[in-house]
């Protein structure tokens, strides 16, 4: 069966079964709809659906947070902190709590200035799946009327953001928007499109994903990136299988690649055609 064939009153139950527990309470209904239809068009039965659907979130969304996410916390914990370097030493402690900027703490001085910093007229850029990388915008060297357009699929976790952008006085907006109903929509075309470390994720939940995406982003610079080794930390040549991936991701797309190496992540910066106009 097609998952757009499920009874959409049996979708509705396992959505809300699913958001009902305190762990995806916050979580977008529409992704947590489409894992629904997807499980239920395999034949499961609503009660299987429920705990296949909680585990593949756990995979995708929950499993990047180090225990139970405080949002509330985490927001004091900013809003109390005054001047650079005791504001930048906040961000980091918040964003070790989320594996994925955790893992890029180290690198982070070196960073944006390396994938970012030769880049002119940026002055708009689109986090997509953005986890709390938001909070790197202290070392992104954007210009301050540059905007900044963080999305992922929790709530409160762009609530956060939301409430950070406006802290930090950076143009933009937080939202919740679930890339497996494709690239949010923008006025017009972004400077930079960050997919950081969102690409193994999404193919977990539609194989073509990325390459929809690709197809949809109207950006000039994209940066993709992957992670050099799994959670539990084992790297068992995931650099060499996920530089394979993207170039099957570019095949006939004639852009320009530069490839930047970090010890948690491999970062490729494609220039668009609309880069070269
Ligand atoms: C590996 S983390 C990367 C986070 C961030 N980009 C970074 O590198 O720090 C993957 C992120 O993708 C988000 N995500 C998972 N499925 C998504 C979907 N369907 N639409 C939008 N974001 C999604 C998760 O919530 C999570 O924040």
């Amino acid at each position: 069966m097609a998952p757009a064939d499920i009874a959409p009153e049996t979708v509705g139950e396992v959505v809300a079964a699913v958001l009902q527990g305190a762990k995806y309470a916050s979580v977008d209904a529409a992704l947590i709809a489409a894992l629904a239809s997807q499980e239920l068009a395999k034949g499961r039965k609503p009660k299987d659906a429920i705990k296949e659907v909680k585990s593949r979130l756990h995979q995708s969304v929950a499993a990047y947070h180090a225990g139970r996410p405080d949002f509330a916390a985490w927001r004091e914990r900013l809003a109390q902190t005054t001047g650079d370097e005791p504001l930048r030493a906040a961000c980091r402690e918040v964003m070790a709590m989320h594996h994925s900027t955790r893992e890029r703490l180290p690198s982070l001085d070196t960073f944006y200035a390396t994938v970012l910093g030769d880049l002119s007229g940026v002055r708009t850029v689109l986090d997509l799946g953005c986890g709390l990388n938001p909070l790197a915008l202290p070392w992104m060297g954007l210009p301050a009327t540059a905007t900044y357009l963080a999305c992922d699929v929790d709530h409160a976790q762009m609530a956060l953001l939301g409430w950070w952008l406006d802290f930090q006085q950076q143009p933009g907006r937080a939202f919740v928007c679930n890339l497996l109903d494709g690239a949010p929509h923008t006025e017009d075309p972004v400077d930079v499109a960050l997919l950081l470390k969102i690409v193994p994720c999404l193919e977990q939940q539609d194989r073509r994903l990325a390459e929809r995406l690709l197809d949809q982003l109207n950006a000039r610079v994209l940066v993709i990136s992957f992670p050099a080794q799994s959670l539990g930390g084992r790297r068992k040549g995931m650099v060499d299988t996920y530089a394979r991936r993207m170039d099957e991701l570019l095949a006939g797309r004639p852009w320009r690649v530069d490839r930047f190496d970090f010890p948690s992540e491999v970062v490729f910066r494609l220039f668009t055609e609309q880069a070269h106009e």
